[in-house]
């Protein structure tokens, strides 16, 4: 589409901008105007300089109040089975941790997505996405790590890039071989296997990711993996860091360069310094805290005082956080972690695509950026974060274009 399409009637249009003393700010534009071409926004003009020589189509949003598209800097959403059992057996006392060590959690599914063939795979995870999308997300972030063999992990990236291509949408594609010990070896023979096939991923995932805790890896692990990560050529490193104890594997990753830093329940205030230091975004989930019942809740506010950028993510994943919707993670962070609903959006887009590739291409509605926003059934974006468990995205566009949905059969 090489027209200009001029989306018109815009209520409250909200942007991100980046004010002199370099933090990200809202800015609110009442009464204003999107013109869009090649799936681009040109220029935000008020709807009284509009004028019609500018564009050669019309979008009437009726007065609705337009926001970035969430970006979902962080999911696991391409895995075979559910976890409902291991959910009551948390309920009744056992620990994610307890049933981890048993055998289950990541193992669990490991087995159901082994099993898995491609098809089925990108069928489920396709569907998730369409009801993301519905609910949102407009950029993903898909994670393997559900194989922990040669065959299953490039199996699951082929099928993240199947989507990728199918939905045209951004993805970051990421390796989480290092995901966990798989029944049979021990954890250094498994990792050692994983350093050892490293390069074969390479032109498979964008970046690559591990998981450090008492269940998982090291931060020794950690270090070994990035440096050699960096030698083959992945440009992105992201760690699951600091959930379930303290391991100071985000101190090490912030100080290797990781893009982001994921979990951060128990980061301390040195590592606080190091990923400020580092420039490495903190992705925070509170799908997560919520899902597990987790009582320790990351320093949120020691983050943002001391200017990390923060974003937001699901998670999803069938054990730790079955959501699809990144509007209940952003009403989440506000009443777990206390923060505003100015910086939970902010987190949740113009944040989170920082932590990925080509962040500078969305987040934030800017003149040059794609055309990626939702229009929303309210005229006040606080009611995403007063009401809960309301969906208050009327329509997404990605790229200009609208979704479809089901409740849209004309564009299906
Ligand atoms: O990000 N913490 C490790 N990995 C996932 C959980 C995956 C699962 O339980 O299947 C997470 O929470
Ligand atoms: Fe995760």
């Amino acid at each position: 589409m090489t027209e200009t399409v001029c989306f018109k009637n815009i209520g409250q249009l909200i942007q991100t901008d980046v004010s002199a003393d370099g933090q990200p700010r809202l800015k609110f534009s009442n009464h204003s105007a999107l013109l869009v071409k090649n799936g681009r926004i040109e220029s935000v003009v008020p709807s009284s300089g509009l004028k019609s020589s500018d564009y050669s189509k019309t979008v009437d949003l009726k007065g609705k109040t337009v926001i970035p598209g969430f970006v979902d800097c962080h999911t696991h959403l391409i895995y075979a089975g559910e976890r409902k059992e291991e959910m009551e057996q948390r309920l009744d006392g056992s620990s994610y941790e307890d049933i981890f060590k048993n055998g289950g959690g990541i193992l669990n599914t490991v087995h159901a997505t082994r099993k898995a063939d491609a098809q089925s795979l990108f069928v489920t995870a396709r569907t998730r996405m369409r009801r993301m999308m519905a609910l949102g997300t407009t950029a993903f972030e898909i994670k393997s790590g559900y194989g922990l063999d040669l065959s299953t992990e490039k199996k699951m990236l082929r099928v993240g890039r199947r989507l990728k291509d199918a939905l045209q949408i951004p993805v970051t594609l990421t390796y989480l071989g290092a995901h966990a010990v798989p029944q049979g070896a021990t954890r250094s023979q498994y990792f050692n296997f994983v350093m050892e096939h490293l390069p074969e991923f390479r032109d498979l995932a964008d970046g690559v990711d591990i998981f450090c805790d008492r269940v998982a890896f090291k931060a020794q692990d950690l270090k070994r993996l990035f440096l050699h990560a960096k030698l083959v050529g992945f440009s992105q490193l992201r760690a699951h860091v600091e959930e379930l104890s303290h391991q100071g594997a985000c101190a090490e990753a912030a100080r290797l360069g990781a893009h982001s830093c994921d979990h951060l329940e128990h980061a301390s205030p040195n590592d606080i310094r190091a990923m400020k230091h580092a420039g490495t975004v903190a992705v925070l989930m509170p799908g997560v805290t919520f899902f597990l019942g987790e009582e320790k809740i990351p320093l949120v506010h020691s983050m943002i005082d001391a200017g990390v950028t923060l974003a937001l993510a699901t998670d999803c994943n069938p054990g730790s956080s079955p959501t699809y919707n990144m509007q209940t993670v952003l009403n989440l962070a506000c009443h777990l972690y206390r923060i505003t609903p100015e910086q939970a959006l902010i987190a949740a887009t113009y944040g989170s695509a920082k932590a990925l590739i080509g962040h500078t291409e969305y987040g934030s509605l800017k003149p040059g950026q794609r055309a990626d926003f939702l229009a929303l059934k309210t005229s006040d974006y606080r009611d995403l974060f007063y009401y809960f468990g309301e969906n208050f995205v009327e329509s997404t566009y990605i790229a200009g274009r609208p979704v479809r949905t089901a409740k849209n059969p004309a564009t299906e």
